[in-house]
């Protein structure tokens, strides 16, 4: 199996990715030939045409049916080649499988979360299980982003207000690079992820891994692994540097002076509404950037975040 890719391509990893790769290296040499002829005989006319001294026009033959028709119909048929060819792929892209287990992706500012039939959720990591056909129900809480995984040559706008459909089946275990390909703010190009495709069995205990991901942690280890897990640190450190939002260092108990002008001293329902409602109590000198977490955390999450911001304070 290609694990490698090759010059011009990924390694491919999806059912459709053959195909896709046929009909490209098909266009691609085609490309080739006729970029080839055109640019030779440019190159060749050029030279023997060139002007020089003594002209002398010769009377050239004014046209050539064979020449014209061969030009008008041999282009057609590569172009029919290359439609219908292209549009066999699109359907078989198009048309998801009724067998495939769907999961639910939400692409915002910037990152991506997943979330599984029995409840389960992951952010910036999509786990599925290798030769089954996956279908996406995808849709964006704000700007257009794009969902890219080029070994599966998988590409599909996600809009806000709509939802897009993708499928594909994974062929080959392993971790497969996610990518949003529309540009979407000044953090698009961090919004990176991956697929980690799995065999059944271990597609089954992660899902029930993840029921319990909490389980034998204190609230502040499970806070601080969510921290990681669910992109908070893309704009807040830890630090008590700036980033896209406010440091999470020495927050809780301290005064934090809002974009409205007023203050106030940030409790636990002060940062639990800050991770459910963003936009409620924008800290000053921030823009209101930051999503909502209220579908993706659950409330021990919330708990747990709330009681690691706290940790981090003297
Ligand atoms: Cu999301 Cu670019």
């Amino acid at each position: 199996m290609d694990t490698t890719g090759t010059l011009f391509l990924p390694p491919s990893g999806s059912t459709m990715a053959p195909e896709v790769d046929a009909l490209m290296t098909f266009i691609f040499y085609v490309c080739i030939f006729f970029g080839v002829i055109v640019f030779g005989g440019v190159i060749l006319f050029s030279i023997k045409y060139r002007r020089r001294r003594q002209v002398q026009v010769e009377a050239g033959p004014s046209h050539s049916t064979a020449l014209e028709i061969a030009w008008s119909v041999l282009p057609l048929i590569l172009m029919m080649i290359i439609f219908f060819w292209g549009f066999r792929a699109y359907m078989k892209m198009s048309v998801v499988p009724k067998d495939a287990l769907e999961i639910k992706v939400t692409a915002q500012k910037w990152f991506w979360s997943f979330a599984y039939p029995d409840g389960a959720t992951s952010v910036n990591e999509l786990v599925v299980p290798v030769g089954k056909p996956i279908k996406l129900l995808m849709s964006s809480k704000d700007v257009i982003h794009s969902f890219f995984v080029p070994s599966f040559r998988l590409k599909r706008d996600v809009l806000p207000n709509r939802y897009s459909i993708a499928w594909f089946e994974a062929t080959q275990q392993g971790a497969f690079e996610l990518f949003c390909a529309e540009y979407c703010g000044s953090k698009h190009s961090g919004m990176l992820g991956k697929v980690r495709v799995v065999n059944d069995r271990e597609y089954t205990d992660w899902l029930a891994a993840s029921g319990k991901a909490g389980e034998g942690l204190s609230p502040v280890e499970f806070g601080a692994k969510l921290y990681e897990s669910k992109e908070c640190v893309t704009c807040h450190n830890i630090d008590g540097t700036r980033g896209d939002g406010p440091s999470f260092l020495n927050v809780y108990n301290h005064e934090v002076m809002l974009k409205d002008g007023s203050k106030l001293i940030a409790d636990e329902n002060y940062l639990r509404e800050s991770i459910l409602h963003p936009e409620a109590k924008v800290v000053a000198g921030y823009q209101p950037i930051m999503p909502t977490y209220q579908t993706l955390l659950k409330d021990a999450e919330v708990d747990a975040l709330v009681a690691y911001i706290k940790s981090l304070s003297q």
